[in-house]
């Protein structure tokens, strides 16, 4: 049956009428198209990352290890806090805990990145949110990951990882927290990266909120400082690797300031990739 054209438009060619009829579709196509890129771009909107870090006493290093982190926050539009004195009544090692807790419960924050202060990042064109986000691809429970951590040869390292800005990862630091509490009674006073290690590996209900991402994409280990994760050294830190860290330095480094040593050699192999001339180490 042929088209019936109602009475008003019929002194309208019918390709006219279509013509019309597909403008309109195409302009109200268009506005819905665009609410849906906007719902769209809402729920992928970028983690919000604070990089944090501690540093309690005058260190020869200190503008180096500052200003790198410094940089790479205001390139990459995170925030950058840095404590330099602890109230935590165990030793200062476990201040880190108390400035994740405090951020936590800002609930400004997805994801808050823990540094220790002998770190550098070493490229700083790598985001931290794409390492969350490929590693999170890897995990059997992306949703249910609050821990992002490394290992280096000795096991746990906690020089430099992530935690979820979420309530629920206030119970994992709680618990680590008690574990120290509980061996300082019987005079055995742990570091929280020993106790981290032991309620991961003894108590198993944790380890499925921690997911170990490669040393290499996160905390990788310079040459001097050979303990690194995988068999074939795989954790050994290489020009465009993502972070340093000079962990334990003053057990392998001779002379004096072996850290600020490390800080000082390595700070001039920093890579800066985009927006800055293409690629180039440079400082
Ligand atoms: C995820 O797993 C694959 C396969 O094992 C691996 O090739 C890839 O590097 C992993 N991604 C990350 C970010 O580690």
């Amino acid at each position: 049956m042929a088209l019936r054209i109602p009475r008003p438009f019929k002194r309208y060619p019918r390709a006219t009428i279509l013509l019309i009829a597909i403008f309109f579709f195409a302009i109200w196509n268009s506005f819905t198209i665009r609410n849906k890129l906007a719902d769209h771009v809402q729920s992928y909107r970028e983690p919000r990352v604070a990089i944090i870090t501690l540093v309690t006493d005058e260190k020869s290093y200190m503008h180096a290890s500052l200003k790198n982190k410094d940089y790479y926050a205001r390139r990459h539009k995170h925030d950058f806090i840095v404590d330099y004195e602890t109230h935590s009544e165990r030793s200062v090692v476990w201040a880190k805990f108390d400035m994740i807790e405090r951020l936590i419960k800002s609930n400004k924050y997805d994801w808050i990145w823990w540094m220790d202060f002998d770190t550098l990042i070493t490229n700083t064109d790598i985001k931290i949110t794409d390492v969350i986000r490929e590693n999170l691809k890897n995990a059997t429970n992306p949703g249910q990951i609050d821990y992002l951590l490394t290992h280096d040869c000795n096991g746990l390292n906690s020089g430099s990882y992530l935690v979820r800005g979420h309530a629920r990862s206030l119970s994992f630091i709680d618990r680590v927290r008690g574990w120290h509490d509980v061996e300082e009674v019987a005079h055995n006073y742990l570091s929280e990266q020993d106790c981290m290690a032991a309620v991961l590996k003894q108590e198993s209900g944790y380890k499925y909120y921690a997911y170990k991402v490669p040393q290499f994409q996160l905390n990788a280990f310079p040459e001097e400082i050979g303990c690194y994760e995988g068999p074939n050294g795989e954790g050994k830190w290489k020009v465009g690797a993502f972070v340093i860290h000079f962990a334990g330095a003053w057990a392998h480094v001779r002379g004096d300031d072996p850290t600020g040593q490390l800080m000082r050699k390595y700070k001039d192999l920093v890579v800066h990739a985009r927006g800055e001339g293409g690629d180039r180490v440079s400082r």
